[in-house]
């Protein structure tokens, strides 16, 4: 018998171009279905491209819960309603309380716009050039207690050029993200990752840092 796909709630905030990296990579040898698309912004645009697909979306407003772990439990309770087995966060710019964990272990994967662990934070771009490195990249990494902070399942390097602002470099950062994270996701779903305190196996080749 066929092991059913992993299914996956996206969590975002804004433009969602990650969330339509992992839509339109469906179907093509990936293994995974999206369950829910959850936004803490109702005017988010991920979520009209979520519409445009056919897959179901939730709004989770974090003014309507009095702490970080009720508006957590919240989501974490709408992503199981969905049928979802783990969560990807996909721009979502709210951290999440460490209950998240209890409801899915090792199940929570985050895609940062940085090499981790430089440039932790919402302003990992913006911050990478002016502190004047000519190299950054894309980190995807599991979840855990701390923000930015959970084992590297993989990253890959991204030059950074004299004349860049931190709109170009983000574009040319984005263009690896959309690639990688589906593959990522695809991989997990298909049982490829192992988490070993701050390790990340792959059963299969792992990937070598490249640069863009
Ligand atoms: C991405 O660059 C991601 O690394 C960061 O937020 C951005 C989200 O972009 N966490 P989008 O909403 O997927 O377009």
């Amino acid at each position: 018998m066929t092991p059913s796909p992993l299914a996956i709630a996206v969590l975002i905030s804004g433009s969602g171009s990650n969330l339509q990296a992992l839509l339109d990579s469906r179907g093509h040898g990936i293994d995974y279905v999206i369950s829910l698309v959850v936004s803490d912004q109702s005017d988010a645009t991920g979520l009209e491209r979520a519409r445009q697909a056919g897959v179901a979306t939730e709004v989770v407003s974090w003014s309507k819960f009095g702490s970080r772990s009720e508006f957590t439990e919240a989501l974490c309770e709408t992503a199981e309603a969905s049928g979802a087995d783990a969560i990807i966060l996909a721009g979502f710019m709210r951290i999440l309380s460490p209950i998240a964990m209890d409801h899915f272990p090792d199940a929570i994967i985050n895609v940062h716009p940085a090499l981790l662990p430089a440039f932790p934070g919402a302003h990992a771009v913006e911050a990478a050039i002016g502190h004047g490195v000519t190299l950054t990249g894309v980190t995807v990494h599991f979840v855990d207690e701390q923000v930015d902070h959970g084992p590297i399942i993989l990253q890959e390097a991204v030059a950074v050029r004299p004349d860049d602002d931190a709109e170009s470099l983000h574009a040319r950062i984005q263009s690896v993200e959309h690639r990688v994270l589906p593959e990522v996701v695809s991989a997990f779903s298909r049982g490829e990752l192992t988490v070993q305190g701050r390790y990340v196996r792959w059963n299969l080749t792992p990937r070598e840092a490249t640069i863009e």
